[in-house]
């Protein structure tokens, strides 16, 4: 059977950046760079995009072009041995286990749409509903919509359903937050937001904060989980991988500033003398709890019909944003059993989607309700839910670690020079560039060597309590 296609490069780039475009452009990345030095944050964020990332994701994509091959196929044919295999398959488990944690947040956030759109604000603003809510009955009815619409999205294919979607919900999702950002702006007091979001304070740059700040690139650009190889197997030969992986990068970075110039304002405007400090750390925090409150502040201004319509507004919109994320991530096992065991696309989505929402729904239950679930182990000296287990496993451990194997295996394994005359089909300009030595030299020495030292660090902090670095 002939690989399927996107329609063109626009339509990968559309695509590649609805997968990174999610919950951590528009939340994580505002929490983090308000805490950690603003614009001294965003400029260090910047350069671990363009310096670090995209050479990652330029071998991941022509990985998949060269091999038209999901993970686990293109690290088979190219290792040829079991040591390699091993790590397609890590490469395809990856992803479909962080799948699991970022379809119940997906959930969570669908919910809080259909609450706003209900007119439920007074409900959402009181800090204990999160906890409810994450813990009701109602959430499956929530998981269910999701699961549904996510798998027909994917029963669509590449072109007729990921690109198609990508297509329809990306641009809207660009209007919404411009929309948002100006509608922000008008707020009494934004300016101070826009303020603290835009004035650097380079002593605030630790080795933690920079540590966070890679880290987050990387998840950000949806690195190491197999989502580019698997998006770059559908890639036209004729594309240029370079100027499509750049555009993707910056697209998302771009999300993220936008995303800055949404939140800070709108914390500000809620209250002037708010000390950041005091700004929840966590982004689920930010969603769930402290960004509820504002919008039921709005209400003394633009009433309870355009208070609930902000919030509706702004629950699409990340709503969007972690849709095409979650399609992103689960076509990768989608595409690898198609490809390793020759089924149909409907077959490979039936077996997948129910042991993934059969995992979901124990996370979903592991908040408390199911005591073994929620108690389920204990590392680190901290217990920890099967939820808190999957995200410390593939999430933080697991993915240092395959973006470290990846590059081993492209510069070593697969060899400079098939990458380099990949990345030139498309592209002829860029053998013998700087970029070329650039992304051939970084990928063979700093890059996996900062990884391996995340990876390591990150072991000994989370299963022994014991952090090596800061
Ligand atoms: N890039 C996404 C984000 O910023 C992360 C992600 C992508 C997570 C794909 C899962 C799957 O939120």
């Amino acid at each position: 059977m002939k690989r399927e296609q996107f329609s063109s490069s626009l339509g990968f780039v559309l695509a590649a950046a609805g997968s990174a475009v999610g919950i951590g452009n528009l939340v994580a990345f505002p929490v983090m760079a308000s805490k950690n030095g603003g614009a001294a944050f965003l400029i260090m964020y910047a350069f671990f995009v363009f310096f670090i990332c995209l050479p990652i994701m330029l071998a991941e994509m022509s990985l998949g072009r060269h091999t038209r091959q999901n993970p686990l196929g293109a690290y088979t044919d190219i290792g040829k041995n079991a040591a390699w295999r091993t790590v397609g398959w890590m490469s395809v488990i990856t992803p479909f286990m962080i799948g699991v944690f970022y379809l119940v947040i997906t959930v969570w956030i669908f919910g809080y749409l259909g609450k706003s759109v209900l007119g439920q604000l007074t409900e959402l603003a009181d800090p204990s509903s999160f906890g409810a809510f994450i813990n009701s009955n109602e959430l499956f009815v929530y998981m269910a919509i999701v699961v549904g619409l996510t798998f027909l999205i994917l029963q669509g294919g590449v072109k007729q359903g990921i690109e198609k979607a990508a297509r329809v919900l990306m641009p809207m999702l660009f209007v919404m937050l411009i929309a948002l950002v100006i509608y922000v702006m008008t707020l009494d007091n934004a300016m101070l937001g826009v303020k603290f979001f835009l004035i650097p304070e380079f002593d605030k740059l630790t080795g933690k904060v920079l540590n966070g700040a890679l880290a987050q690139a990387f998840f950000s650009l949806s690195l190491a989980m197999g989502i580019l190889i698997t998006y770059g197997s559908y890639i036209q030969k004729n594309n240029n991988i370079v100027h499509a992986g750049k555009m993707v990068a910056g697209l998302s970075l771009l999300v993220a500033c936008c995303s800055g110039l949404l939140i800070l304002p709108a914390v500000f405007s809620f209250n002037p003398d708010i000390q950041i400090s005091t700004l929840s750390e966590s982004s689920i925090s930010m969603i769930f709890t402290f960004l509820p409150k504002i919008f039921l502040a709005m209400q003394a201004d633009i009433g309870y019909f355009g208070a609930s319509f902000v919030a509706s507004f702004f629950f699409l919109l990340v709503f969007f944003a972690a849709l095409t994320s979650l399609v992103s991530i689960i076509e990768v096992p989608v595409a690898s059993l198609m490809d390793s065991k020759g089924v149909s696309r409907r077959s490979a989505l039936c077996v997948l989607g129910g042991a993934m929402i059969v995992l979901a729904i124990i996370s979903a239950l592991s908040f408390g309700r199911v005591e073994l679930f929620s108690n389920l182990l204990s590392y680190g000296g901290v217990d920890k839910s099967f939820f808190d287990l999957v995200y410390d496993i593939f999430y933080e451990t697991i993915l240092p670690l395959n973006g470290f194997l990846l590059c081993l295996f492209v510069i070593y394994r697969w060899k400079k020079h098939n990458l380099d005359a990949e990345i030139s089909q498309g592209n002829p300009s860029f053998s013998g560039s700087l970029l070329q030595k650039y992304v051939n030299f970084s990928l063979g020495t700093f890059i996996p060597l900062i990884l391996a030292v995340i990876f390591i660090n990150t072991v000994s902090t989370i299963f022994f309590g014991k952090n090596l670095l800061f």
